[in-house]
């Protein structure tokens, strides 16, 4: 099916909700015969499309598949500016590396780097992540705040609360954020985000936001080291998501998070993070560059740093691999 045809049929049948998009009206729009209407419903069947077709009413959208590409992620995006220019490739080696090269060529703020597989996906600490194809969302988000250095940080957690977010308002699960910006069910990664920087002097060019997204992994897609520690939100909700809505959702509160960022200040961002955190009153291990910190989590500070209450007094941590010590 061309993919201008199919781009407006998919506009119709989201415009319509759930109601029924009659055989005339789909005519009329497309220009064509009913005949040729009942030829592109049984093209985007064999696309994976799961269309009802019901005498006298017309024809209604059951079923998505779960595929992402550019035209999926912008049908029924309801955002301004994030998620609006779309670089989307089926493998790449990081959408990071991608992202770095549009930054550079000038890509505006809200545009997203997306891809179905990651032959080398970049973790946080120097670490790989698994990025298998088809399940999960491995995407990444150029931002252009203009802030400070020492706030960018705040970014990070601000990205956390979102994602947090749109996850709990997509399936339902109820998400815990551990700091910084692990996002975990029942105690096991669901995401994780790399948050990657530009900037020169005290001015920030560009902050690069890589969330990966285990979406619909089973158990039996996590490599062994992982099967204990990870989950996905397939496996927690006991069905399939759609990753094309979910990005949806997490450009909409996403963007709508970065606006109260914008006009209030961390404030707002700060207590959300809070509402979401698992480390707050735990006791913990920090291992950062400079050594290993133990002590009870006391919270984060204005600049988005963990107040660590150790045996020799508060401990700022701004970057560390964090354990919760059970008591
Ligand atoms: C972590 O170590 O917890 C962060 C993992 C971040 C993985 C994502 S997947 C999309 C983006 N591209 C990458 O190469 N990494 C991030």
């Amino acid at each position: 099916m061309r993919s201008a045809i199919r781009k407006r049929l998919i506009e119709l049948f989201t415009a319509s909700s759930e109601d029924f998009v009659s055989s005339q009206q789909i005519c009329d729009e497309l220009g064509c015969s009913r005949t040729a209407v009942w030829k592109h419903m049984e093209d985007l069947r064999k696309e994976g499309y799961e269309v009802e077709a019901v005498r006298r009413k017309g024809y209604r959208l059951l079923r998505k598949p779960d595929k992402i590409s550019e035209d999926e992620i912008l049908f029924g995006l309801e955002t301004e500016s994030f998620g609006r220019h779309i670089y989307f490739q089926k493998e790449v080696a990081s959408t990071q590396l991608i992202a770095h090269d549009l930054v550079n060529e000038g890509a505006p703020h809200g545009t997203i780097v997306v891809s179905d597989h990651q032959t080398n996906g970049k973790g946080r600490l120097q670490r790989t992540w698994h990025s298998p194809h088809g399940t999960g969302v491995w995407m990444s988000l150029i931002l252009r705040p203009e802030i400070p250095l020492h706030k960018a940080p705040q970014m990070t957690l601000l990205a956390s609360v979102a994602i947090a977010e749109a996850i709990a308002q997509q399936t339902g699960l109820s998400p815990s954020i551990k700091w910084p910006n692990d996002i975990l069910l029942n105690g096991k990664k669901v995401v994780g985000i790399l948050t990657e920087l530009k900037a020169e002097a005290d001015q920030v060019h560009a902050v690069i936001i890589g969330p990966g997204i285990n979406v619909n992994q089973t158990a039996d897609d996590f490599p062994e080291e992982l099967k204990d520690v990870a989950t996905s939100l397939r496996m927690e909700l006991n069905e399939k998501v759609d990753r094309a809505a979910l990005i949806q959702q997490i450009m909409s509160t996403f963007e709508k998070r970065y606006d109260d960022y914008m006009k209030q200040g961390f404030a707002p961002i700060k207590q959300l993070w809070e509402s979401f955190a698992m480390t707050i009153g735990q006791h913990i291990v920090a291992r950062t560059v400079n050594g290993q910190y133990t002590g009870k989590a006391l919270g984060i500070n204005e600049e988005g740093v963990l107040l660590l209450e150790t045996e020799d007094g508060i401990q700022k941590i701004y970057s560390a691999d964090i354990e919760i010590k059970s008591t």
